[in-house]
């Protein structure tokens, strides 16, 4: 089981003077419980992919093909069961606006399981159980979602997507304006349902999340595919080439340099391994 994407191409407002292709070609495979990251500078095309991989955004070339359902360019008088698509693949936007839409946190929560004929008890249940996820209590489930602060917004439109246990989880940029004690309870979050069996796709400029978590990583450059392997091979990448937008964090940039030089030390953002393996190094040239 997987999302297989051949040879994505999107183009905004075709035929039109605000023309604008936004991805050219893109193939790429993410397989059931793995963690792939998109990265890329604004404007490179993360958000427009993130949008195919639950059919929000339909390829004016190319297929999305989630678990065997191919989705294409659209055409009429088609059958695609959405729905059950979408039941897979759920997508946290990158800006909670762009979710929300009820007028409190408990119809926000309850909105997809509702339209998916759940009984009203499991809906209460997944509803508190999303909410304690992303660390809000049950006091905001009255309160209006556009009179949340931003970081508290974003944390319902995740939750409001975790209501649905979707097998593969699109998130997009999901850490921007969260604070450290956010940011951290964001990604053991993540941690946890990937551990479950969850498949991550993660749109993020925090390289340091992409490179400790991600099996694979997509790099984007005005819509295309700029490079997409494991981490260690797009840190190698970015050093030898460096891409305007991405920085490579100090440590992962040092253990790239220290390799250069011949030492054996891991491609890692943690200086503790970083260091151990130096530590190693030098006992071995004794
Ligand atoms: N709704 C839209 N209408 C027209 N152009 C868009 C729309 N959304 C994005 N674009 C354009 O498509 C390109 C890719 O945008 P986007 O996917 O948002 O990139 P990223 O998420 O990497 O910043 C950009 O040139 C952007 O201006
Ligand atoms: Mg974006």
């Amino acid at each position: 089981m997987s999302i297989v994407i051949d040879g994505l191409s999107h183009i905004y407002h075709e035929n039109t003077a605000l023309q604008t292709a936004a991805l050219e070609g893109v193939s790429l495979s993410i397989e059931k419980g793995s963690w792939t990251c998109f990265i890329g500078h604004t404007g490179s095309g993360k958000s427009t992919l993130a949008q195919h991989l639950n059919a929000i955004l339909r390829p004016t070339a190319g297929t999305v093909t989630v678990d065997g359902t191919a989705v294409g360019p659209e055409k009429k008088r088609e059958r695609l069961d959405l729905r059950a698509l979408r039941r897979k693949v759920g997508l946290v936007f990158q800006y909670p606006e762009q979710q929300l839409f009820e007028e409190t946190v408990r119809a926000e929560l309850a909105f997809a399981p509702r339209n998916w004929g759940m009984r009203e008890d499991e809906i209460r249940e997944r509803s508190r159980s999303a909410l304690k996820a992303v660390g809000l209590d049950e006091s905001y489930l009255e309160r209006n979602p556009f009179g949340l602060s931003g970081g508290e917004k974003r944390r319902v439109a995740i939750a409001s997507v975790l209501t649905t246990a979707p097998d593969y989880l699109v998130l997009d940029e999901p850490t921007a304006g969260l604070d450290g004690r956010a940011r951290s309870l964001l990604l053991g979050l993540l941690d946890g349902l990937h551990r479950q069996g969850t498949a991550i796709v993660l749109v993020t400029h925090d390289l340091e999340i992409a490179f400790s978590r991600a099996d694979q990583i997509l790099m984007l450059d005005h819509g295309r595919c700029a490079g997409i392997g494991a981490p260690a091979e797009i840190a190698q990448q970015l050093y030898n080439d460096p891409v305007s937008g991405l920085v490579l964090p100090e440590v992962m940039k040092t253990a790239l340099l220290l390799r250069s030089k011949g030492l054996r030390v891991p491609l890692s953002c943690d200086p503790e391994k970083v260091a151990q393996a130096l530590v190693r190094e030098r006992r071995r040239s004794k």
